[in-house]
């Protein structure tokens, strides 16, 4: 694995490489766990090579959030994706990605000010300016990104075809530990007592797939009863929990034409998220007989 700092040299890797076959990028923050080395593994079964970046990005974070606390773990990462057998990994400085006097932003209008875009205002600005410009770098054919930021993948799917980029973009599934709770970098960040709370999101998550396969179909019961899982949990601070389109992130109604239910709550100083797609089909689907446990994708 080839390690690259500088948006040239990264530039002239991931054209060397292209030259011989297809190129898959898995963009990142690091503290790498196992829903990032999914990304890669799939990465690396479509791609005939593979490229992460690691780069902790600082227009992403809003005035007061927790961009210093995030976790840095790179000397651990690098041994990662070198087992993983990743081509090139890019971790790029601040002034690399964000040259002197740089102006520019990629903004989605709308959708970057809902679910997360409008509690961390400013955040989907950050993320599609600092993902547009690793597209330019790496130029990929495919680009890796997990569900379990469902609003970022909408907003990203929206920026690639606004901005015409020629890749596909791979939204892989939510990995989560044996407890339910989603895999995120943030996680490291928990108490063992907090990690415990923190189960209130796949709970109320939970919950709202049981009511789905007992046919509830109405968005305002499926939020009522993620709103009282999260909001009766001590030591669990509610964001929101939405049922919205899974393009557009606006309210529906009613899941019958599919629905993601969406939430997020701070565990602590902890902002954690989480989310469950209802297909279109569910409620006309014959009802499976018991709800497997513990939910390993949820996907009802
Ligand atoms: O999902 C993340 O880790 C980040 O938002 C991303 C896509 C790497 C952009 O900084």
């Amino acid at each position: 694995m080839k390690t690259l700092f500088t948006v040239r040299d990264m530039q002239a890797a991931c054209r060397s490489l292209r030259q011989t076959g297809s190129l898959g990028l898995v963009p990142t923050m690091g503290a790498l766990h196992d829903g990032h080395l999914s990304l890669v593994r799939r990465a690396a079964a479509e791609n005939d090579a593979v490229a992460v970046s690691i780069f902790v990005n600082p227009t992403q974070f809003a005035p007061g959030e927790d961009y210093d606390a995030y976790p840095r773990r790179l000397a651990e990462d690098g041994a990662k994706l070198e087992a993983e057998g990743v081509d090139l990994l890019f971790t790029p400085s601040v002034e690399e990605m964000y040259p002197s006097g740089a102006t520019t932003f990629v903004e989605v209008a709308g959708l970057g000010d809902r679910l997360d875009g409008a509690s961390r205002p400013g955040h989907f600005r950050g993320v599609a300016t600092v993902v547009a410009k690793l597209f330019h770098i790496v130029h990929p054919d495919r680009a890796y990104f997990g569900q379990k930021d469902a609003a970022q993948v909408a907003v990203l799917r929206a920026m690639v075809r606004d901005l015409l980029f020629p890749l596909q973009l791979v939204v892989c599934p939510i990995v989560r530990e044996p407890s339910g709770l989603a895999m995120s970098s943030r996680n490291l960040n928990l108490s063992a007592a907090e990690r415990d709370r923190a189960g209130a999101l796949s709970g109320a998550l939970q919950t709202a797939a049981r009511l789905v396969r007992d046919g509830e179909t109405g968005a305002a019961a499926l939020r009522v009863a993620m709103l009282s899982q999260l909001s009766s949990e001590d030591g669990v601070r509610l964001d929101y929990a939405e049922v919205v389109h899974p393009e557009t992130l606006l309210p529906v109604a009613d899941t019958l034409q599919g629905a993601l239910l969406a939430v997020a709550a701070w565990v602590g100083q902890t902002r954690l998220i989480d989310n469950l797609l209802v297909e279109a089909s569910s409620a006309e689907r014959p009802q499976p007989a018991s709800l497997p446990e513990p939910i390993e994708e949820m996907h009802v």
